[in-house]
């Protein structure tokens, strides 16, 4: 490449993502008390990783509920692919959670089912029918995929156990092979990596922030792990005081910046 041609290169103007998600003036409250955020604005780019931080109560879960469509904004709009939810009748908006994978703060799973049915309940949403309801009935398709999900997590080996015999560690890998199985484009993840003694946080945030990476979907996930925000995603974004108080790449961020979220 010749000098001038290293030049263009640099100076080539970087090509705008595809925004997956915006937010635009969103404010949300339950019954007639106060708005727990209002006035909160942000967008996220196709493949880009956001994590969402702020004190107990600040209203991060509210707010992913919100994107999911479960909480009705009292103000502003969210945009998912492009497409306002205010708009959607329920039906379009039930087939725009089907792209949507989420990891909730509770995980929800069915205990008395095994790890390999919970995942194929991860399926319902993109092929539905009764049929996909237990394992032993599934179709093979979904059965394959399941377990390819489960290994991807670092647990093939006990697709067959049941859940309420799993370790918390191995019951969140679970959640989050449900939540990835049918290979959302957007996830949203909602402290995925909460309750667990810090070896087994640190390596599900692990295995969590690399398999959505390889599907290149993008994702938003709440994190109290300030460590979590700085190494997983490339953007934190913060609310306090019902405000959004922080939207900043976090290439060369220290975590004390995001002390100020806290006081
Ligand atoms: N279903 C509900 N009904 C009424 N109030 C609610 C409901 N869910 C949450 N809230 C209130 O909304 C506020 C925000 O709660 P939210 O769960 O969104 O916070 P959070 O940032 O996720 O907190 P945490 O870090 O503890 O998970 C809190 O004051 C909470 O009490
Ligand atoms: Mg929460």
């Amino acid at each position: 490449m010749t000098v001038a041609a290293v030049r263009l290169a640099e100076f080539e103007p970087v090509a705008p993502r595809t925004v997956d998600l915006a937010v635009d003036g969103l404010a949300a409250c339950y019954a007639k008390r106060d708005p727990v955020f209002s006035g909160v604005s942000f967008t996220v780019g196709r493949g880009e990783a956001v994590a969402l931080v702020g004190a107990n109560g600040a209203g991060k879960s509210t707010l992913l509920k919100c994107l999911m469509g479960f909480v009705s904004p009292a103000d502003g709009k969210v945009s998912i692919f492009g497409r306002d939810l205010s708009s959607l009748k329920s039906g379009e908006l039930r087939q725009l959670r089907s792209g949507v994978g989420f990891v909730a703060q509770k995980h929800n799973l069915v205990p008395r089912l095994t790890a390999l049915s919970n995942v194929v309940h991860g399926m319902l949403a993109t092929s539905s029918g009764p049929r996909n309801w237990l394992q032993a009935l599934a179709p093979a398709e979904s059965r394959r995929c399941a377990l390819a999900a489960l290994d991807r997590v670092g647990l093939a080996d006990f697709a067959l156990r049941r859940v309420d015999s799993l370790s918390g560690g191995q019951s969140q890998r679970v959640a989050i092979a449900r939540a990835l199985v049918a290979e959302p484009r957007l996830v949203l993840a909602d402290e995925p990596a909460a309750s667990l003694d810090p070896t087994a946080g640190e390596e599900v945030m692990e295995v969590f922030a690399r398999v959505v990476r390889d599907t290149g979907a993008t994702l938003i996930f709440t994190t109290h792990n300030l460590g979590h925000a700085l190494a997983h995603a490339e953007r934190i974004v913060g609310l306090r005081g019902g405000k959004l108080a922080l939207d900043a790449h976090t290439r060369g961020m220290v975590a004390a910046r995001l002390r100020g979220l806290y006081d």
